[in-house]
């Protein structure tokens, strides 16, 4: 068995990857990480919660007390290196992430990292680094990131059906991303790296190639906006190859959790995220109405694609690796946040700096 530094100390590198049941530590049992627990507890097969870290004991204890045999470890370091832990779901708030992921990628284990990878693109510049070094000297890659939208049935056919040339070359893509309200701590800069960091990742998903230039256009205000906020912002992607991306972003609609993609191509487009399941009509003192149902927030509009994100993730973990958005795509992600909060706040078009690998 090989040893190597990290900051938890001198810690095994796993050579081989466990034959049965994943154990897998979640650190952060706030509003993700709780469901990523129960999801791994009830829905998940090939894997169980052994243990839950977080900076309040308390709800650590709280959400353990709901999965038998599972531990509070108050330390998410001495977590990643309990030799009980096989994998790592991160779930801590951003600024953390940095250090628990590269724990893990020091440790050799395979870990999902909620969104951001880190706060900036510097730092998840170091990340890739380590990560490929490993990967040279092992084969394998270690880190996902949590873009769920990519296991969401949808966006996986909108892709499905842009790579099959039936409509064509694309040109433009139409977003739309609203949010009935957010917190009071919500501010335009966070509608940029928390909100249209989806968007972001959609984007590179959907057309295959990386994000060169951010513009960012505050429209007059809503009167609903956070105090001193710029809400909606429309931003812009030019694309490295011409094709230009529109996302309205819009975190005050009072309305529901609205989602909408649409691609326009050469021959054709198409549209995701109708919410179209049941439409219903009734007579209404007005005249006939004719409705359906909108997705009341984003664990209700993208919880099958949270589970397929971690079964998928659970599988390929098993194996020592993963299955889904790397840490080059959570350093793109980031490198074009950076961008575009520059541009939020210079109102310039401001052009991304991708790094060579
Ligand atoms: N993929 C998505 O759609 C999606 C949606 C929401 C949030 N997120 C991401 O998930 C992460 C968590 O977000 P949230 O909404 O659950 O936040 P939250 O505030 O509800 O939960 C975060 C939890 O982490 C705990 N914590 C604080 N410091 C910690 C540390 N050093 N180590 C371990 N735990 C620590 C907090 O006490 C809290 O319980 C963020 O990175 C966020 O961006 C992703």
């Amino acid at each position: 068995m090989t040893t190597t530094e990290t900051s938890a100390g001198v810690l095994p590198v796993m050579a081989d990857v466990p034959a049965d049941e994943l154990r897998v530590a979640v650190l952060g049992v706030g509003m993700m990480g709780a469901d990523h627990v129960a999801r791994l507890h009830s829905r998940i097969s090939g894997a169980r919660v052994v243990a839950v870290s977080d900076a309040f004991t308390d709800k650590a204890e709280q959400v353990a007390a709901e999965v038998p045999g599972c531990r509070v470890i108050a330390d998410p370091l001495a977590a990643i290196a309990d030799r009980g832990v096989d994998a790592v779901v991160i779930a801590s708030p951003g600024q953390f992430h940095e250090a628990q992921v590269l724990a893990c990628v020091h440790r050799g284990i395979p870990v999902l990292c909620e969104k951001p990878l880190t706060m900036d693109a510097e730092s998840s510049l170091a990340v890739v680094r380590a990560e490929d070094e490993f990967a040279a000297r092992t084969g394998r890659r270690l880190v996902q990131v949590g873009f769920m939208r990519r296991f969401d049935p949808e966006y996986a056919q909108l892709r499905g059906l842009i790579a099959s040339g039936a409509i064509g070359e694309p040109l433009v893509v139409h977003c739309v991303h609203r949010n009935a309200a957010v917190p009071p701590h919500f501010t335009s800069e966070m509608m940029i790296t928390d909100s249209v960091v989806h968007e972001v990742d959609v984007a590179r998903f959907l057309l295959d190639e990386e994000i060169a230039a951010v513009t960012v256009l505050r429209p007059r205000p809503t009167r609903h906006a956070v105090a001193g906020q710029s809400d909606p912002l429309l931003v812009t992607f030019e694309m490295a190859g011409g094709r230009i991306v529109d996302v309205e972003c819009f975190v005050s609609t009072g309305v529901a959790y609205e989602v909408r993609t649409e691609v326009v191509a050469e021959d054709g487009s198409a549209m995701i995220g109708l919410d179209a399941g049941l439409v219903r009509q009734t007579g209404a003192p007005s005249g006939a109405i004719r409705s359906t149902a909108i997705a009341p927030g984003f664990r209700e509009r993208f919880g099958r694609a949270y589970d397929i994100e971690v079964q998928r993730w659970v599988d390929a973990a098993r194996r020592g690796t993963i299955d889904g958005p790397g840490v080059w795509d959570g350093y793109a992600a980031s490198a074009v946040c950076t961008a575009g909060v520059e541009a939020l706040r210079s109102g310039q078009r401001t052009e991304v700096r991708l790094a060579q690998r």
